[in-house]
């Protein structure tokens, strides 16, 4: 059989949690060109062309071999008009000449820039371009009024943009567990966000605590910060309380063991190694490390929700609204049919209740 010039049609689900998307992704020319493009309306707060061009590179990264030719994306989803255009670009020219322009314009670049500062986001370093502020020089000498969290960013700025590998996470996620040990036994930590997803390197490392006793967990965050700043493993930290009871949008009006959540933003300082320090020589470096803890009963829902990626969250949530009518949130699953909360232990649960095939975590880097 002559297969030299057969043309593979694909056929993909539409919503991103319907399909496993493992990180070797053989379209990366396309989704790095249309991530960019994403990333730029992000920067833009754009956010309904910011999703289109996600979900387009998501459905990319979810083929299972390279795109050569336009004809075999027909009747694919999630493709709009202006990712198909941005697709062809990059297929007849090899480059994309928006991503091309984008790239050089002196907006995106400083937007990138600004908003590599923690706790910078767009409408700050919107506001600050508008003021003539492009990086960090004249940043510094601009006499703009910096927050605490914004402060540390740029105090640490090159070791915040700096990713962060999988051994770092380690030896972090062994501090973390040392914490949780010393102020409350039989407590458990959990990585999650992109490392639990198999990840190689990370912009941060993402902790869930909890304990298999409801309502052990009550105060714990504050008992593990105070212990990791007294072994000087802190540059920086705030912690939140959970905002969930609070929120107008969320699902109707949860349990009473629902307010707990509490999640601290953090800079850790990792000791690199056994080397002298010197004027010269720093021997640790910053890395941002986000800490949720969570009740035991919500625990399924909050490794759910905290392992990401974000658009495969976004994609669950829209399933579920859409085509279950449940409301689904880190907290908790709503049936909104039977007017009722659905329990559940595992993940495994929760994919069942939404109608949903389980999805492994290293099959959700939508
Ligand atoms: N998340 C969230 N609420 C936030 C921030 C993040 O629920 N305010 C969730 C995201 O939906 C995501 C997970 O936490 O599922 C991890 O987020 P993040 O650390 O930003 O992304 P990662 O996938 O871990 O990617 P990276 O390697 O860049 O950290
Ligand atoms: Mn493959
Ligand atoms: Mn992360
Ligand atoms: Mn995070």
């Amino acid at each position: 059989p002559q297969i030299s010039g057969s043309v593979a049609l694909f056929s993909v689900s539409s919503y991103a949690c319907q399909r496993r998307t493992t990180l070797d992704n053989h379209n990366s020319n396309l989704t790095d060109a249309l991530s960019l493009l994403a990333e730029n309306a992000e920067l833009n707060n754009e956010d309904g062309r910011g999703v289109a061009f996600r979900r387009a590179a998501a459905l990319l990264k979810a083929l299972p071999t390279q795109v050569i030719s336009m004809s075999q994306l027909r009747g694919l989803p999630c493709l709009g008009e202006h990712s198909l255009r941005v697709i062809k670009d990059v297929l007849e020219n090899g480059v994309s000449s928006e991503v091309e322009s984008t790239k050089q314009s002196k907006r995106y670049k400083a937007l990138k820039i600004l908003t590599g500062i923690f706790g910078v986001g767009a409408k700050t370093a919107d506001r600050w371009i508008r003021a003539g502020i492009y990086n960090l020089e004249q940043l510094r000498h601009s006499g703009q009024t910096l927050n605490r969290a914004q402060k540390a960013g740029l105090e640490h700025y090159d070791d915040l943009n700096e990713p962060v590998t999988k051994a770092e996470a380690d030896a972090i996620g062994e501090i973390v567990q040392k914490a949780v040990d010393s102020v409350l036994t039989g407590s458990q930590v959990a990585l999650s966000g992109g490392f639990r997803r198999g990840k190689l390197t990370g912009h941060d490392v993402d902790f869930l605590i909890t304990h298999p006793e409801e309502g052990k967990e009550v105060g714990l965050m504050p008992k593990v910060v105070a212990w990791l700043e007294s072994q000087g493993f802190l540059l920086y930290q705030k912690t939140t309380r959970n905002s969930y009871l609070e929120s107008k949008d969320g699902p109707a009006r949860p349990a009473s063991n629902m307010d707990r959540f509490e999640r601290c933003f953090s800079i850790f300082k990792l000791t690199k190694g056994k080397e002298q320090e010197t004027a010269s020589h720093k021997i640790w470096r910053a890395v941002r490390v986000d800490l949720v803890v969570s009740p035991i009963s919500q625990f399924a829902f909050a490794v759910l929700g905290w392992t990401g990626s974000k658009l495969f969250e976004r994609e669950l949530r829209r399933w579920a609204g859409h085509e279950k009518n449940m409301s689904l949130s880190s907290h908790a699953l709503f049936d909104n049919t039977q007017n009722k909360y659905l329990r559940a232990t595992s993940e495994e649960e929760i994919f069942a209740y939404l109608g949903l095939e389980y999805i492994p975590p290293s099959e959700r880097n939508a």
